[in-house]
């Protein structure tokens, strides 16, 4: 089915100029770009994203991470678009990433892994609600 996912190109992808490389291979797998835009995160906005980590031991350095600079904040449309995504993306550590992918081609580190994605159709319409109204999604 056609579905809508949630992207955030990550402080180091916009730090090393590296968004139009990203948004690239995004196009090239047949998703579409509905929604866009650079936004500096406020910590308490990156808290709130990452709600569901917050008991986790990295959770201060993601925040930390996600704050470091602007990010670029996405609307992907496209079929089985959460699940593209996911593949688009390759493995959250870079290191174990398949060749091709944005972690594995761009990524640093297990922590600036240069994007994000959602991870099920529930959690995609709660992030696009948190960054996006309607309006501004143009499919
Ligand atoms: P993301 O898809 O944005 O969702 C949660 C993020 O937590 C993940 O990508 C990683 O960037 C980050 N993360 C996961 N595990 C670790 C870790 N061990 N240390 C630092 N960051 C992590």
């Amino acid at each position: 089915a056609i579905e809508r996912t949630f992207s955030i190109l990550k402080p180091d992808a916009t730090r090393r100029n590296l968004t139009g490389a990203i948004n690239a291979l995004i196009e090239k797998a047949g998703l579409r770009i509905v929604a866009q835009k650079r936004v500096q995160m406020t910590r308490a906005q990156a808290e709130t994203f990452y709600a569901v980590h917050k008991e986790r031991p990295f959770f201060g350095e993601l925040v930390g991470t996600m704050i470091a600079g602007p990010v670029v904040v996405q609307v992907l449309e496209g079929e089985d678009a959460i699940k593209t995504y996911r593949g688009v993306l390759g493995a959250t550590d870079p290191a174990k990433a398949d060749p091709g992918t944005i972690r594995k081609e761009h990524a640093l580190s297990v922590g600036e892994n240069s994007a994000h994605g959602s991870d099920a159709l529930d959690t995609a319409a709660i992030e696009i609600a948190q960054w996006f109204s309607g309006n501004e999604i143009v499919g």
